[in-house]
């Protein structure tokens, strides 16, 4: 059977969406899951385009080692070059170079000749694969190319050496029929494609990321870049869980084999909404809340007569087993350690004591602790692991006018407590005006999101925050059983993000 390469590229595309900026530690965090997933290709980061970058694609490239790290660069020598010291230690390192081939970014944003693009896009690739075994070369906005250019172009970075030609569209302009049918002409038409494989990358725009990407692979495309929860810029990328699930479970479309372990999928989503803030639609495809609810009486009569009657796949498949065990106050340690284990989540010897203990704290304020629990309470925890800042004690006075709602909060920082109020329009205001007051930064919450972690009165409450300090955002999340208080921790959350981000050494470049 032939395989279907997966290049995740959420920690790159993925990273620019709005707001989805992650922190080193957090990026290492989504690398480790993914090897475990099993993508083939982890794009860790576009390496020039900042020391911090340069960075994280390092860390990614020294310790993942069953997946092939990939480092982006633009076509000039420059930026191949740092690609390619940033992956130097990678068990199996790819440079992707790219350049922009339609008529519209040739003349406006580069101001260059199909000719001059083409010049460049050899040499890159030429220089790229003596620095590196395994070159990619992408043609930027090449749906809106001119076909014959982008064989041409195809061809001759084919003979300069690259393994693998991506055919972005990168504007999510293309429909199913009309992408499938470019990637069979290039391969029909480009004298060496068998020497490379040919590979998709579609953005949303249009809500046809995953549908183009997928008739790309029946017209013979082998590799597919996406994203986990089909983060990205604008609308996103075609979201990596929808296309495997569409391509296991449509096997009579998709003949292929993946390397990908699809129990891991919901964990994988989970942990990239959870870091970067981003709650996910209840009826997202594979991995929203609603994906395996019946609510009506003639869908739950026939799935309880045959599971398959409304259900084409089974939670398990994702990694969504339904659990008959609930943990509560009761629960002995055993019991909830063998969960946190079965649901994959990884601990060491002080994280689990960090989690158990906190989990004790939850269980006595919420009589049943569920899976979604657990996980946002092992995000929080671990969360809050290296904090510059630590909350001993938050006080909020709330109510409708005349009250004014006032905060006052108690941060530790360096082993010194400091303690500030603040009056707000709410309390959300308030808590965060006192927070700034203790750290003295200018901030702005540019994203505020709360939601209730599973459907009951008691539920865990999970704030998420994105916080505009020193012209970037920082994303932030907390939770706990009272609002206002994972409010105040996921604010708390971006402002130490903030710091790590500060605080860390400039690597050498
Ligand atoms: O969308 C795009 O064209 C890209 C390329 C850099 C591959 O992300
Ligand atoms: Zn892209």
């Amino acid at each position: 059977m032939e395989r279907i390469f997966i290049f995740d590229t959420t920690l790159r595309d993925g990273e620019q969406a709005p707001g989805a900026s992650m922190t080193l530690d957090q990026k290492l965090a989504v690398a480790r899951q993914l090897e475990i997933l099993g993508v083939d290709i982890i794009e860790a980061g576009f390496p020039v385009s900042s020391p911090y970058q340069f960075e994280t694609v390092q860390a990614v490239a020294a310790e993942i080692r069953n997946a092939t790290i990939a480092a982006l660069a633009r076509a000039v020598r420059s930026d191949i070059d740092k690609a390619a010291e940033s992956i130097r230690k990678a068990c199996s390192g790819r440079i992707h170079t790219f350049i922009a081939t339609s008529p519209i970014h040739m003349e406006y944003k580069l101001k260059k000749t199909p000719d001059e693009v083409l010049a460049m896009a050899v040499e890159a690739v030429r220089y790229a694969r003596n620095l590196c075994g395994e070159v990619e070369f992408s043609a930027e906005d090449g749906t809106r190319s001119d076909i014959d250019f982008l064989c041409r172009i195809t061809e001759k970075v084919i003979e300069a050496g690259a393994r693998i030609v991506n055919i972005p569209d990168t504007v999510g302009y293309s429909t199913p029929e009309e992408y499938g049918a470019l990637i069979a002409a290039i391969r029909n038409r480009v004298p060496n494609i068998d020497k490379a494989v040919l590979s998709v990358h579609n953005h949303n725009d249009l809500g046809m990321g995953v549908a183009t990407s997928l008739a790309g692979i029946q017209n013979g495309a082998r590799q597919i870049e996406c994203t986990v929860n089909g983060i990205g810029e604008r609308a996103g990328n075609a979201a990596m869980e929808e296309i495997v699930m569409a391509m296991k479970v449509r096997k009579d479309l998709f003949p292929f084999e993946m390397k990908i372990d699809t129990r891991q999928i919901y964990k994988t989503s989970r942990l990239v909404a959870n870091t970067i803030a981003y709650p996910l639609p209840k009826n997202k495809a594979v991995v929203g809340e609603n994906t395996f609810l019946h609510e009506s009486g003639i869908h739950q009569d026939g799935v309880l007569k045959h599971k398959q009657t409304y259900e084409i796949m089974r939670p398990e498949d994702v990694g969504r087993e339904v659990n008959n065990i609930v943990l509560g106050r009761h629960s002995g340690r055993n019991a909830i350690l063998t969960r946190i284990q079965e649901l994959g989540i990884a601990l060491s010897p002080e994280e689990t004591e960090l989690v158990y203990n906190r989990f004790l704290k939850v269980a006595d304020k919420k009589k049943e602790v569920y899976d979604e629990d657990l996980f946002s309470i092992v995000n929080d925890e671990l969360g809050r692991q290296n904090s510059f800042y630590t909350m001993d004690y938050f006080n909020i006075i709330s109510g409708n006018a005349p009250l004014i709602p006032t905060a006052t909060v108690e941060l530790k920082y360096n082993g010194e407590s400091y303690r500030e109020a603040a009056v707000g329009d709410g309390p959300v205001a308030a808590v965060i005006r006192a927070i700034d007051r203790i750290t003295g930064l200018k901030t702005r919450l540019t994203e505020f999101n709360l939601q209730a972690v599973t459907p009951n009165k008691n539920a865990l409450g999970e704030a998420g925050v994105s916080v505009l300090i020193d012209g970037k955002n920082y994303s932030g999340r907390g939770s706990s059983t009272d609002i206002l208080e994972a409010t105040a921790k996921a604010y708390l959350n971006a402002v130490n993000n903030y710091c790590i981000h500060k605080n860390r050494p400039e690597a050498e470049c």
